[in-house]
This record gives C-alpha cells, structure tokens and sequence, in this order.
C-alpha cells in the first residue's frame, strides 16, 4: 500500500526529514505561558490566575465558572449536583468518551445510550425523545469535534419534561451555535483542557453553571472545595469553615490555571490557525469526496466550528484501515476515534442502548482524524492529503462503478 518511490523516499511526503514524522498535534505555547507559570509557582498561595482564568471564561459563556482537574472531574461535580442516584437515567450518546458516562454511572445512575445523527455524528434528538422514560433525569449532549449540537430541539424537549441538560465541551470551546457560545444553552457544562484540545494548560477542565438555576452555584463551590464551605469563609461570610456536603477536591492548581490563562487570552488566535489548516483539509479533500471515496465533515448552518478536529468518513472499514496503515507507515499519526460505549465491558455493565445505535457503530468503523494544530505547514497539510488520495486512487481508481457511501455516512 505505501507508494515507495525508486530513491526509497515515499511518494507524496517531502524529502526533508526534519518535517516528518507528523504527530496528531503539537502544543501550543503562548506568549505569556512562562511568565505566568513563574509567577504562580512564586506565590503558590495566591489564587489569582485561576480567578482571572475563571472571569475570562465566565465572560465568555455568561456562566458562573469554577477550574477543576479535568473535563471529566468536572462532569462527576454536575453527577453530584443533579443528585443522580439508582433508579435514575441518564441518556449520553453512545459515540463518546468513556467519562461522558462514567461520571454518572459512579454515582449509581442507568446510562442509556443513544445513536449519532449520521451527519453531524453528535446525538441525534429523535432518538433522545425516543429514549426518554419517567426515570430520565439527565441528559448529556457532546458537541462533537466542535460542532454544535441540534441545541433547539435538544433544550426544547428537555425543558417541557424538567430534565436537566449537560453539555459536554470537551471539544467546544470557542465554537458557537446561532452565535452563542456552546457551554451557554445548558443547565450544566463541562470543557477540557487536556493536551489534545484546542486550548490546553495539559490537563484541566471547568465546570460551567447557568446563573439563573440559583440553588446549584452555592452548592458548586461547596462540591469543589471539598464539601465545605470554605468558599464563604475565604469571602467572610462565615467564621469557620466545616464539611456541610458531598465534595472532593476539584479545583485546578494555580499553576494550572496560569498556563490555561495564558492559552486562553491566545485563543482567538490558536482557533484562527486551526481554522485555516481545518479549511485546507476541507478544500484538498473534496475532489476524493467527489469520487464518493470518503465523506468530509458537515457543519450545519447554524453552527460555527473551532476546527477541533479534521475527520474523514470512509465507505468501509477496509478502506479506513488500509488509509490509516499507509498513513502511519509514513510517519502520520492519523488516529481513529471511540469505540462504541454502549457496547463496550462497562456499558453493557452500568446501562444499555436505546435502539441498535448501529451508527455509532459504524462511524467508529470508518472514521479517521488527521493532523492538527495551530501552526501545522501548509505543506504537511498538502502532503497527507495527497497520500490520502493515492491511497484511495489504488483502491478505486482500477474500479469502474465507484464506490457508493451507504447511506448512514
Ligand atoms: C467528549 C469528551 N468528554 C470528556 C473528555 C474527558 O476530558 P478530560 O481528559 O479533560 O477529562 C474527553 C476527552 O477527550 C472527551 O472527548
């Protein structure tokens, strides 16, 4: 499958070594990045970098904001804050990340899993009414790759039956729906900033509380300080503090919160470049879309993408690996995505699927994300979409009836 050439290089990779191999993604450092890190490691007792990052987001998604270790630390404190227990459900898609889940399975819920819209791959609202029964208390949405969620039609059946809904911004920041920030539409949101995200302080999250649910903000601060009320203490609204509930110790380190400061005030410009090699996948890929040999991403109208991830659909399993294998005996660290939850030890363990999910299924089958990040060559851009393409052209090209994407691509 790979194209060597005569002199031993590799067809449609550039000579010069020194570009290549090509990781997934690369961090990204902002300007202030060490300057603030030095400082809070110098004032250790301070907590001003994660109130200042704490502001920026609040701004941001006109939500109160509290940093915590992880996007899934912060999806246990919205478990705890829901008051999940046994005998509730929660319905999560079940193409996802382990945590979108297992944060409410940890606290006794029944998770049902439903399927992926085929063009968006985020959860698909008819199979979410379908989904719901007296016991559904929460559900979770996943704005996948940045992509907004159908948020209309989500909130709307939520709101007239009093479910709770979460969105997971683990992929989200920056990215809007109707020029809204996602994080802004549910009762609860959840962001991350692990190293693979778009903004990053290596690892870390934020948990995101809609102002106007008033009884959850004071018992967030409560949960993130480790059940007790040290958060009116520090304020002076209380002489000493005391365990008043359920809680860990959720909240981000200052030194955390300085990188994630710096990474933030640079994310316009992070999400800008991220933007222009997203569109430069966008506009090499269409000829081999064209051929009807893989699908590109669809972003519905209403949305606004961050570019967090370049992904491509293929027609088949086969022709996903056989892609993939070229692409890594190049160097590309190209990468699949999520296994299915709803099929997976714990799934089958802590909840069950509603319906076949048969396209989550599938999209995990054929999907393949490329290379990205904010300062990726155009060249490294233009050198893996032309491996893609020779790689697809020696699979189809010989074919006379090309091949047609079934219809749940
Ligand atoms: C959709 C989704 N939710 C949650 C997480 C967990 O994020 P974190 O690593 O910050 O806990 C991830 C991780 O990639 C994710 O993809």
């Amino acid at each position: 499958m790979t194209n060597l050439r005569m002199d031993g290089g590799v067809a449609g990779l550039p000579d010069d070594p020194s570009s290549w191999p090509v990781p997934y993604c690369k961090q990204f450092v902002s300007q202030n990045a060490m300057k603030y890190v030095t400082s809070a490691v110098q004032n250790s007792s301070a907590s001003t970098y994660r109130e200042r990052s704490q502001a920026q987001l609040a701004s941001l998604v006109n939500r109160e904001v509290l940093l915590t270790p992880s996007c899934s630390a912060a999806l246990e404190m919205a478990a705890i804050l829901t008051e999940v227990s046994a005998g509730d459900e929660v319905i999560v898609p079940s193409f996802t990340f382990a945590t979108t889940a297992s944060a409410f399975a940890l606290f006794g819920a029944t998770i049902v899993f439903v399927d992926s819209d085929p063009m968006t791959l985020n959860i698909d609202p008819s199979q979410v009414v379908a989904a719901i029964s007296p016991r559904t208390k929460v559900i979770v949405v996943v704005h996948y790759a940045g992509i907004a969620c159908d948020m209309d039609s989500l909130l709307a059946l939520a709101e007239t039956r009093g479910i709770v809904v979460v969105e997971d911004c683990a992929h989200a920041l920056l990215a809007t729906y109707k020029g809204r920030q996602l994080g802004s539409f549910g009762h609860l949101a959840a962001f991350s900033f692990h190293s693979t995200k778009n903004i990053s302080c290596v690892e870390g999250g934020a948990l995101c509380v809609r102002r106007d649910c008033k009884a959850l903000w004071p018992r967030a601060r409560v949960i993130w300080d480790k059940g007790t009320n040290r958060q009116d203490f520090i304020e002076g609204k209380s002489d000493k503090y005391v365990w008043v509930d359920r809680g860990s110790s959720f909240a981000l380190s200052e030194v955390s919160a300085a990188l994630l400061l710096a990474q933030l005030e640079a994310g316009q410009e992070i999400t800008a470049k991220r933007r222009m090699a997203w569109g430069l996948y966008h506009e090499q890929l269409e000829a081999c879309e064209m051929r009807g040999w893989l699908r590109r991403p669809v972003v519905p109208a209403l949305s606004e993408h961050n570019a967090h991830i370049y992904y491509i659909l293929f027609p088949n399993a086969q022709v996903c690996q056989a892609v993939l294998s070229q692409l890594r005996s190049q160097g590309v660290e190209a990468n699949r995505h999520y296994s299915p939850l709803h099929s997976s030890p714990a799934g089958q363990r802590f909840g069950h699927p509603h319906g076949t999910c048969a396209v989550s299924e599938h999209i995990a089958e054929v999907i393949l994300r490329l290379p990205l990040w904010p300062d990726i060559p155009s060249r490294t851009v233009g050198d893996i979409t032309q491996s893609i393409a020779s790689a697809l052209n020696a699979i189809y090209g010989s074919v006379l009836a090309q091949p047609k994407l079934s219809s749940n691509m």
